[in-house]
């Protein structure tokens, strides 16, 4: 008898075990950094993509089609979505220690990045532009009218749009700006004559601010916008390329971009170090 109960309860714990193994696994199937918690790290300076928008009551919230991305991706994991706002090259930073799990900001898949994290599947087609305002628009002709030691160009810290500043306007003073809204202050502000950005995002402030305006696309080879996944964690980013293609696929990826630039064209803030969510002008 006392055999039988001996054994029975060996029984129980080996039971006991495999489901607390299971249960572990179940919590963290994806090796988050956090079980049940999807770290995101991104910069929002860079409308449509990421930004904060003003509610009627002056209240900012994270918009943007990436956020609106990071959330289904949150949901269809089944993971609670943390979003971690910082400047874009501490991004880059932040993936190469591994503390987030993803960085969703508008990212290129720059060849140079994948020591620091791996690609997800490309979620949309960006490309490049070269932005000044109308008062300046005079001093360009096109791409190659940008290199001249007279001009000051900037791009934003980190970016791939620092490597086409050093590409294509070589002799111009290079100014770097931790914050692409940073660029967008300068050039209204006259202190630099032009500056790279994503397309999108020279179109986005063009609605807010009309004195801006595009000289001209610029070429880059690493087309398109990816996310960046914790290096070596294949489980996170098998799924997060299901649930991304799903994402794109059904069409619900393009309503996410249709709110965004409705969303960019109203009232939008920006963060200002010491000084916290400031309304934009
Ligand atoms: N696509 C560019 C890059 O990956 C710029 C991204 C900037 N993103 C941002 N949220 N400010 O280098």
């Amino acid at each position: 008898m006392k055999k039988i109960i001996a054994l029975a309860l060996a029984l129980v714990m080996v039971l006991a075990l495999v489901a607390c193994g299971n249960t572990n696994t179940a919590d963290n199937k994806y090796n988050t950094i956090t079980p049940g918690v999807l770290t995101v790290a991104t910069s929002p300076d860079y409308a449509p993509y990421e930004f904060y928008a003003l509610d009627k009551d002056g209240k900012a919230t994270l918009a943007g089609f990436d956020m609106a991305l990071a959330q289904y991706i949150a949901d269809e994991l089944g993971l609670k979505l943390e979003v971690v706002p910082m400047d874009f090259n501490g991004i880059l930073g932040e993936m190469a220690a591994k503390t987030a799990d993803l960085a969703i900001a508008g990212l290129s898949p720059d060849p140079e990045r994948l020591e620091a994290m791996d690609f997800s599947d490309t979620y949309y087609e960006g490309k490049q532009a070269f932005v000044t305002t109308k008062e300046n628009a005079a001093k360009f002709t096109d791409l190659a009218s940008t290199n001249k030691a007279e001009l000051t160009i900037a791009a934003q810290t980190g970016t791939i749009q620092e490597d086409l500043a050093k590409e294509f306007s070589p002799l111009a003073k290079y100014v770097s700006l931790p914050k692409a809204t940073d660029i967008i202050g300068e050039l209204i502000a006259g202190t630099i004559d032009g500056a790279y950005v994503e397309w999108d995002v020279a179109a986005a402030y063009q609605a807010n601010y009309p004195q801006l305006t595009t000289l001209c696309e610029v070429p880059y080879e690493a087309e398109g916008n990816v996310i960046g996944v914790l290096k070596g964690n294949t489980a996170l980013l098998e799924a997060v390329n299901t649930a991304l293609n799903k994402c794109v696929d059904s069409g619900e990826f393009s309503k996410f971009v249709a709110e965004a630039l409705e969303l960019a064209a109203g009232d939008t803030a920006n963060y200002v170090e010491g000084e916290g969510i400031v309304p934009n002008a």
